[in-house]
Formats: C-alpha cells, structure tokens, sequence
C-alpha cells in the first residue's frame, strides 16, 4: 500500500515545520525547554504565581515570531490545501501543536491551533478574545471591558484541555491519509493521533528532522529538513 492521492486528510505539525523560520523547537538541542523552564512559564500555576514572567516570556516569543517569515514548507502546504480543495480530493485538515502564525501567513485557509495562538490574549474577566502584535502585561487593560490585570496569552499549557479535538477526532476517525511533519510525538493527546488514524486504516506518513517518540506507528518516514522534504515528499500529488 502507498500514500492515496484522493480521500480525507489530517496533517499535524510541530514546531520542527517553523524551525528553518528562525523560532526554535521545545525538545531539540538548545531548545525553547532546555533555556527556559515550562513548569515556571507554561502552566496556570505559574501564571497565577508570576504574570508578568509568563507575559514577558510570551512578549519575547511573539517579537522573535514578528521578526519571521513562513518557510518552503509552510507553503508546500498551503498549495496541497489549495490542490485538495479545488479538485474535491476529500476532506483536508490541518492541525498544528505550534502557536506561531506562520501556516496562515504561508497561505493555508484553515488551521485547527489546538495548542491556541501566540498573536491572540484573552480576558479572564470578561472572556475577551482578541489578537495583537503589541507587547501585553498584568497591567494592560482588556479592550472590551477595560479592567486590568485578566489579560492571558491564549495559549494551552500544560495541564490545560487543547482546542478543537472533537473536531480533531472526528476527522481522524474517517482519514485515508494522515501526515506528521516536524513533530518529536512526545506530548499527547497529539502524540496519540497517528494511533487514531491507524485504527481508522489511514496511511500514516512521519516527515521530520529524525524519528519521534511513535515513528514505529507510521507506514512510511522520512527525514531531513521540512523545506526540503516536504515540498519534495508533496510534490507526488
Ligand atoms: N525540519 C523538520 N523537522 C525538524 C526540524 C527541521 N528543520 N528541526 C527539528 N525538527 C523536528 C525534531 O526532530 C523534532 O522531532 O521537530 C521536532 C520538534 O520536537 P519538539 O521540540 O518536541 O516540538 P513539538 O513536537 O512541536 O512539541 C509539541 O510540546 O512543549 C509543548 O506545546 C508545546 O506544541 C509543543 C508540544
């Protein structure tokens, strides 16, 4: 069996597509966890104890994403949607784990950020949702109801539900074809969707930097950077 060209499509990536942009990956040598400590910073714990850490680490983290461009793979994907969509190959979703901007910035239509958006804060007082490039602080008031000191990154931490897995799962119980691109598969439930996919006989495809925590689940690996191998891997359809 090989990669169908027509049929329902999940794609999954991590922060490994947004690498060669220039913002670092979590788990990979010098990585955004071996600088910074995610139990101080990625948890409501560590919110609730620290804000303004929490929003001075996010602050740094939108600045280096203002600063970077989508890559070759980014937009490799963006024209597969386009491909998808135009000739009603069949259902395309695609899923990142990153909080980065880059996958709409490249030209996808349609991005399900199930660990939520770094260019986006919302009020814990009034519910607020909004997006920015401007730096935020527990002082900066909520533009809606004015008050300040609710203002959070809206972005999952950990021990956090991510966003949109009924959807997620609802797709991957009917996916023929199902691509991880730059993910290391070590945080679930994202590390569990090739599982999904299997069981729901997909063809699973793993395309990174080096095999991940579940590369032995997938029918078919590749490695090497994404803005080479994924523009080459999608240039089959
Ligand atoms: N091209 C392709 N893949 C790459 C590249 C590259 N240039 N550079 C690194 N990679 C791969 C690595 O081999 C690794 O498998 O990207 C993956 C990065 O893994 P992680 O740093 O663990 O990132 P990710 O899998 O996205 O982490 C998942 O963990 O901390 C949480 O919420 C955070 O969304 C993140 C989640």
């Amino acid at each position: 069996m090989a990669a169908p060209e027509r049929g329902n499509i999940v794609i999954l990536t991590g922060a490994g597509i947004s690498a060669e942009s220039g913002l670092g990956t979590f788990r990979d040598k010098g990585g955004i966890w071996e600088k910074f400590d995610w139990q101080k910073l990625a948890t409501p714990e560590a919110f609730a104890a620290d804000p303004h850490s929490v929003h001075a680490f996010y602050n740094a983290r939108r600045d280096n994403l203002l600063a970077a461009e989508p890559n070759d793979a980014h937009r490799a994907l963006a024209a597969l949607e386009m491909l998808w969509r135009g000739e009603e190959r069949g259902d395309y979703l695609l899923v990142t784990q990153n909080i980065d901007d880059l996958h709409a910035r490249g030209g996808s239509m349609e991005v399900l950020h199930m660990h939520g958006e770094l260019l986006k804060s919302r009020c814990n007082f009034c519910g607020h949702l909004f997006e920015h490039e401007h730096a935020v602080s527990a002082r900066t008031p909520c533009p809606a109801c004015n008050k300040a000191g609710g203002l959070r990154p809206h972005v999952v931490w950990f021990g956090e539900m991510p966003l949109g897995l009924d959807t997620i799962y609802e797709a991957l119980g009917g996916c023929d074809l199902f691509i991880a691109i730059g993910t290391s598969g070590t945080v679930y439930p994202a590390a569990g969707f090739v599982a999904e996919a299997k069981a729901a006989g997909a063809w699973t495809v793993e395309l990174s930097l080096e095999p991940g925590e579940v590369s032995t689940l997938f029918d078919e690996r590749h490695y090497g950077p994404a803005t080479k191998l994924v523009p080459d891997w999608l240039g089959r359809f």
